[in-house]
């Protein structure tokens, strides 16, 4: 069973600036949703409880948004809104929020290790609020699964183009289902030469608790950073580290375009305004002679 989760926020949001002057990156919306709730609906399918925001300063209104806002609440009751009242409400009911400040950024796997305690001896669940997988089925749950048949580690992987290969962690390893991969080594951000395959690490990683003790000793890898590649590159012989190429839809939101993208994804999602939006691209594409 696993009941927890770490979602890793903290940063300045560079790309995002100026915005990020102000709002936590993972707050901007991905049409009419904070990035962040993706994720967090995700986890609270299939079937976790407790999240840990890793975040930085300023980054309160992350885990804020997932409390009841019963003014609000209140508000849109008295004014016959009763069904905008019960979304909010739902929101609040998803899981249990909590947070822990990570003071430096030391990289993906110090931000990991900063939620250690709230962790402790269980497996727990990762998730990368950049990335964005739509599928009926969770793709976490679908990982939680090959956990519980193989006792591994887990990560989501996706084929990539060469030209991505340099920006993301690059397995390697052996098909063993058809989804599943049994891997054999890891890297992270190597050049195209040095890459083992096009499989690339993808936000989402299922892992046994033995990953904080590694995460304590590592030395800082690619980009100067604590790396969470390297850490469960070294769990590989045991308990073993598998792969799940996912079959759902993915889009990395922590860039501009990846974000309009999969607000025009799910917008293409909603029967309200699907039309609306297929027509005005229609007309928009002709004008521009795109
Ligand atoms: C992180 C991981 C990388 C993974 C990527 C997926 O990199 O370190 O292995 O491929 O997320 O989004 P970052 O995007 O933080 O540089």
């Amino acid at each position: 069973m696993v009941r927890k989760a770490i979602i890793p926020v903290a940063g300045f949001g560079t790309r995002f600036l100026p915005v990020t002057k102000a709002i936590p990156k993972n707050m901007i919306p991905v049409l009419d949703h904070p990035a962040v709730h993706y994720a967090v609906a995700e986890a609270a399918q299939a079937g976790i409880r407790d999240i840990v925001f890793v975040v930085s300063k300023n980054q309160e209104s992350v885990e804020r948004y997932f409390h009841n806002n019963a003014e609000l609440e209140d508000a849109l009751d008295s004014r016959g809104n009763v069904a905008k009242a019960d979304e909010m409400r739902a929101i609040a009911k998803l899981v249990n929020v909590s947070s822990v400040l990570q003071e430096q950024q030391l990289g993906l796997g110090h931000a990991v290790l900063m939620a250690r305690d709230k962790i402790g001896a269980e497996p727990f669940a990762v998730f990368l609020p950049d990335d964005i997988i739509w599928d009926d089925h969770p793709t976490i749950g679908a990982m939680i699964e090959q956990h519980n048949e193989h006792g591994a580690n887990v990560i989501a992987v996706k084929e990539v183009p060469d030209s991505a290969v340099p920006f993301l962690g690059i397995v390697d390893g052996q098909p063993v289902g058809e989804h599943e991969y049994a891997l054999s080594g890891m890297v992270e951000k190597p050049s195209l030469e040095d890459a083992p395959s096009n499989l690339a690490i993808i936000g989402r990683y299922l892992l046994s608790p033995e990953i904080f003790d590694v995460l304590e000793r590592v030395e800082p890898g690619a980009i100067g950073e604590i790396q969470l590649t390297d850490a469960i590159k070294m769990m590989m012989v045991d308990p073993g580290v598998r792969a799940y190429r996912f079959p759902g839809s993915h889009f990395d939101v922590g860039t501009p375009a990846g974000l309009l993208k999969a607000s025009i994804y799910a917008a293409l999602q909603r029967d309200e305004m699907k039309e609306e939006i297929v027509e005005w691209m229609k007309v928009t594409i002709a004008e521009q002679g795109a």
